[in-house]
């Protein structure tokens, strides 16, 4: 058996198009707004796709590039103009923010009606209690993977390898949401390979190349690589690779999602599914 190739790309291209499509028919241009403080070159690189991303949509885009130096005060006071603009439907400060900044105050000063990045602790509250928010872009992108995949994912053994707020903790919430049995395993969970052998999705969320064997993989497991890692391949150039032994994982996998083009195009098209879902929230439609 080899590992079907979950199509990451092509499935965001088209949910970017049916975005568009809604968008087109929309009553005014649905609005985001970035912000990027300092000058983190793969900060600078994501925010850069998001803009266009944004505009291919038919959105209006509002970067703001503010830098290293932006007092937290600063940055709060963009957060509420930013809150009270009504061109503006979703709001996202790029993360990670500089030391001298308070991350969690600055994602709490959020209005939750354009938190379309989910951050907000009240986005997290309505997805742990089952109710109507923001669901953050990988582990939504990620479960849209898995549908499309697998189908009906009732009663399916998942393991979460990586508890962060961005992607573990609220892929444990989605997958326990569609009726999987969940375990979210990190740093400290002892016999992991072995958790992984009884798992039929292995959601992998690390941040370590070649941290999942193939021989952790039960025949006939779903695989979702939402790993970046940059290394130096036997040919001596750089490359992108996720936390799976990919070639060892595709004898043993029924489905598994290449890097790249597996779960990161699928971030960008679900911040924009965000952004309208936050217009059409905002606008009553
Ligand atoms: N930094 C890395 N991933 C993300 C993301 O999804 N949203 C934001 N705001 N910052 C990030």
């Amino acid at each position: 058996m080899t590992a079907q190739l979950i199509d990451g790309k092509a499935r965001a291209a088209a949910l970017r198009a049916e975005i568009a499509e809604k968008t087109r028919g929309a009553a005014r241009a649905p609005g985001l707004a970035v912000v990027l403080i300092g000058d983190d070159p793969a900060s600078a690189v994501y925010v850069r796709s998001k803009e266009r991303a944004t505009e291919q949509a038919g959105m209006r885009s509002f970067a703001h590039r503010l830098p290293t130096a932006t007092t937290q005060a600063d940055l709060l006071a963009l957060i509420a103009a930013l809150n009270i603009n009504d061109a503006v439907d979703g709001i996202l400060v790029q993360l990670p923010l500089p030391a001298h900044i308070d991350e969690s105050a600055v994602l709490r000063a959020v209005d939750p009606s354009k938190d379309v990045d989910g951050f907000h602790p009240i986005s997290a509250g309505l997805l742990a209690t089952g109710q109507a928010g923001f669901v953050p872009c990988t582990p939504l992108g990620c479960l849209m993977l898995l549908k499309e995949t697998r189908g009906d994912l009732s009663g399916l053994d998942a393991l979460v390898i990586g508890r962060s707020n961005i992607v573990g903790k609220p892929m444990a919430q989605l997958l326990l949401r569609e009726h999987c049995t969940v375990t979210i395993a990190h740093s400290r969970t002892p016999d992991l390979p072995d958790r992984a052998r009884r798992a039929d999705i292995i959601v992998a969320a690390v941040g370590r190349s070649n941290f999942v064997r193939g021989n952790w993989v039960k025949p006939g497991a779903t695989i979702i690589d939402v790993g970046i890692n940059r290394v130096i391949g036997a040919d001596g150039a750089s490359k992108l690779v996720g936390d799976v032994a990919f070639d060892e994982a595709l004898p043993h996998a029924v489905a598994i999602t290449p890097v790249p083009g597996g779960v990161g195009p699928m971030t960008i098209a679900v911040l924009l599914h965000n952004t309208l879902l936050a217009y059409q929230r905002r606008n009553g439609s």
